[in-house]
């Protein structure tokens, strides 16, 4: 058993810039699953969209935000989110955090921060520290974390499961106290308890088999929540991003929309420019619209992958601009300086999640989600581009007003001790590796970025099938990270299937052909699941 007054879930921006602001007033425990850098936040590449130029306004921010949104994001939230943007990146910035700059064009030897644009976004607001963003917020954010003794992060341990009082078998309010947590080292399960409980576990791309995201995303937060009786809304919103190194040994590279933003182009294998037709904006259009579009170039010609150029610029600019893509592709042998760059669309970022207010407030009393596992209700139907580390970072910082606000009890409840099932067969292990396969398979097949009612009916089947045989694993053998985390995509799979069904009409990311146009019915209205 151990015992905290924060237990944070997740150390990418949201659990760590939570855990600095609550450190002061309490000890905190950041329960990590793999090293502590791991995490979506240290691939960012593209940056922080936040209004920090003259020429630029919150209103053209909250706008192009909604547009993209596709009418479901809730306005309040948006307007909240983008006018606290500039102080949280100020308060970034004083915690060590070095964005890139460039000469101020009125000041003799002066310096303000480069912007940088992206689709969707109406003007230059990117925030960024040239292409690898979240490293750099990684490195300023754990150094800061190492000069808090009240600080204190446990690396490699996965949280199973939270705990709540209804699943003690306690009426009246549903409360967190805590969570069982996998010690990988140790192979041992650890209790920890704490009168406030923050899920910071991002997103789930490793749903799908084709994901710009790393090995950590499995929806655990998601699955967690569900699983304790919390809301998850609007699943069926999964973005896929347009952009991914399309090469047999490069895992889940992405090729950041920064790139488009500087004047990349998007082109079929036979070099024309495709995106002209679909949109006024070519290749800069939202998000869903470019991964359609080149899901259907792809489909049309049948070609494996399509070209994003961007060879007409100064090679100079390139390499200072995107020194990570240079290198990257460089190594698989790709100069992007004079060659176009190979890319297919690939499962990126999950706009929907754990039901929460802005203050990341869920439906269980001392549970709160910050960062990609919510769904606070900015980005509706489609993310604007680089909105989610800002997202992350504001409601970090709100949840932890939250907290110091409305003090927690701390639980007098008897919590038990982890039971698991004892047996463990390494035979068996291939059943968990095939099921991991063929859910992300299948997802990538029947519920991608075009789907139909009977193809998510079929999905729908199969994730019931394997839920079964993942139910009886799960009881019965000793728990693996991998039995783990497989529970968990079937479940988000699950998740994302029956929201998709619930919803007869195309929006945003969710493009259904048996219903390909938006119903105004469903303009106002999120797909909300809870456990009965
Ligand atoms: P994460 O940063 O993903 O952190 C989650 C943490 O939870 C990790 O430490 C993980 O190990 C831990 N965890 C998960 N499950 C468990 C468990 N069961 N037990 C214990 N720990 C667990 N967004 C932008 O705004 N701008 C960008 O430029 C941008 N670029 C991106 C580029 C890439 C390649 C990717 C993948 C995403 C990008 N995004 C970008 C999205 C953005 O990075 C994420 O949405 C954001 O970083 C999420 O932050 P987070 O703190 O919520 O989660
Ligand atoms: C990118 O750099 O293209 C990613 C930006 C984002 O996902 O917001």
């Amino acid at each position: 058993m151990k015992q905290f007054d924060y237990l944070v879930l997740g150390s990418g921006l949201a659990g760590l810039f939570f855990a600095l602001k609550v450190a002061p007033r309490g000890r905190v425990a950041i329960v990590t699953k793999k090293d502590r850098a791991e995490s979506n936040t240290n691939y960012a590449q593209g940056g922080i969209a936040s209004v920090t130029s003259k020429e630029d306004s919150f209103e053209s921010h909250v706008r192009d935000t909604l547009t993209a949104g596709a009418g479901l994001c809730k306005q309040d939230v948006v307007r909240t989110i983008v006018e606290d943007g500039p102080a949280r990146i100020a308060e970034l910035i004083e915690l060590g955090m070095k964005f890139s700059e460039r000469d101020a064009p009125d000041e003799d030897g002066g310096k303000e921060l480069d912007l940088g644009r992206e689709g969707g976004h109406s003007k230059r607001r990117i925030l960024h520290a040239k292409d690898v963003t979240g490293r750099e917020i990684e490195r300023a954010l754990l150094n800061a974390a190492a000069r808090q003794p009240n600080i204190q992060i446990f690396e490699n341990h996965l949280a199973i499961d939270l705990i709540t009082s209804q699943k003690l078998g306690h009426d009246g309010e549903n409360r967190c106290l805590g969570a069982y947590v996998f010690d990988k080292n140790a192979n041992r399960v650890w209790t920890f308890t704490a009168p406030v409980t923050i899920l910071a576990t991002g997103g789930c791309g490793k749903v799908y088999l084709y994901t710009t995201n790393p090995d950590i995303a499995t929806g655990d937060g998601e699955a967690m929540a569900y699983r304790a009786g919390a809301a998850v809304a609007n699943m069926e919103f999964v973005q896929f991003h347009p952009t991914c190194l399309y090469h047999p040994q490069a895992k889940s590279f992405l090729i950041s929309e920064a790139v488009r933003g500087e004047g990349g182009v998007l082109k079929s294998l036979e070099g024309v420019e495709f995106m002209d037709a679909c949109h006024p904006l070519k290749s800069l259009a939202p998000r869903d619209v470019v991964a359609r579009a080149i899901d259907s170039e792809m489909k049309k010609s049948g070609a494996e992958h399509v070209w994003l150029d961007i060879t007409h610029k100064p090679a100079r600019f390139i390499i200072e601009r995107f020194p990570n893509i240079y290198q990257t592709c460089l190594r698989y042998g790709i100069d992007i300086t004079k060659e176009p760059i190979p890319v297919v669309p690939a499962a990126h970022y999950q706009c929907g999640g754990v039901v929460t207010n802005v203050d990341g407030e869920t439906g269980i009393a001392g549970l709160y989600a910050v960062g990609e596992v919510a769904c606070t209700g900015l980005h509706g139907a489609n993310r604007l581009a680089s909105n989610s580390l800002l997202e992350a970072l504001v409601c970090a910082h709100r949840a932890a007003q939250r907290v110091t606000k409305n003090a927690s009890p701390k639980t007098d409840l008897k919590i038990p001790l982890w039971q698991s099932g004892d047996a463990s067969n390494p035979d068996e292990m291939v059943v968990v590796a095939h099921n991991w396969d063929e859910i992300r398979r299948l997802m990538w097949d029947y519920v991608g970025i075009v789907r139909t009612n009977k193809r998510l009916a079929r999905a729908q089947k199969r994730i019931a099938n394997l839920q079964e045989e993942i139910h009886d694993y799960y009881w019965n053998f000793i728990v693996t990270s991998d039995l783990l985390e497989l529970r968990n995509i079937a479940t988000v799979a699950e998740l994302i299937v029956r929201c998709a069904q619930m919803r007869p009409e195309s929006r945003g990311l969710h493009y259904n052909l048996d219903y390909p146009e938006a119903n105004p019915e469903w303009s106002q209205r999120d797909t909300v699941l809870r456990k009965s």
